[in-house]
């Protein structure tokens, strides 16, 4: 009985940690949405819309990884190639990063820098969509 639910644990527990395409597939969406919140945000000079796109943005954005093989990848020759968990890793910082900066410039009314992070994280989105959307 112990022993089963143990199993039972151990596998919701692996089940849980496999980020497979789907998820990111999702999350790409709700990152998708998050974007054009913001965007309406500063268009309406709304900053709970900005407020809201940013949280959503930073939740999703922080959830992505890259695929699994490439993780688990044994060879450091082949993981040298392929470089996805860096590259993932590091634009991924830098979009959270840079949603932090809209949040905070929108809120001291700069709403030149907020435009100017907003423009970076959209071309962040794209560098990686060019680089490895062939996941
Ligand atoms: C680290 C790499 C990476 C970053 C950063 C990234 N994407 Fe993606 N995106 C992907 C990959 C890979 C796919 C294709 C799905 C797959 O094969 O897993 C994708 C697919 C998408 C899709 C299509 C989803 C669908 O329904 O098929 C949208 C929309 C999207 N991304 C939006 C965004 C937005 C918005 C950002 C920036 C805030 C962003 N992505 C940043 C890698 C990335």
């Amino acid at each position: 009985m112990k022993r089963t639910l143990l199993f039972l644990l151990l596998s919701t527990a692996l089940f849980a940690q496999a980020y497979t395409k789907k998820h990111r597939v999702e999350d790409m969406q709700i990152m998708a949405k998050a974007m054009s919140q913001i965007e309406t945000g500063f268009f309406y000079n709304n900053k709970d819309l900005v407020e809201m796109g940013v949280i959503s943005l930073s939740d999703a954005i922080r959830r992505i990884e890259p695929p699994l093989e490439e993780k688990e990848e044994k060879d450091p020759m082949t993981r040298y190639m392929n470089e996805k968990v860096k590259f993932t890793n590091k634009i991924v910082k830098k979009i959270d990063q840079k949603a932090r900066t809209i949040l905070e410039r929108f809120s001291d009314g700069d709403m030149a820098q907020a435009v100017q992070a907003y423009t970076k994280i959209m071309k962040s989105c794209m560098e990686c969509h060019t680089q490895v959307r062939h996941w």
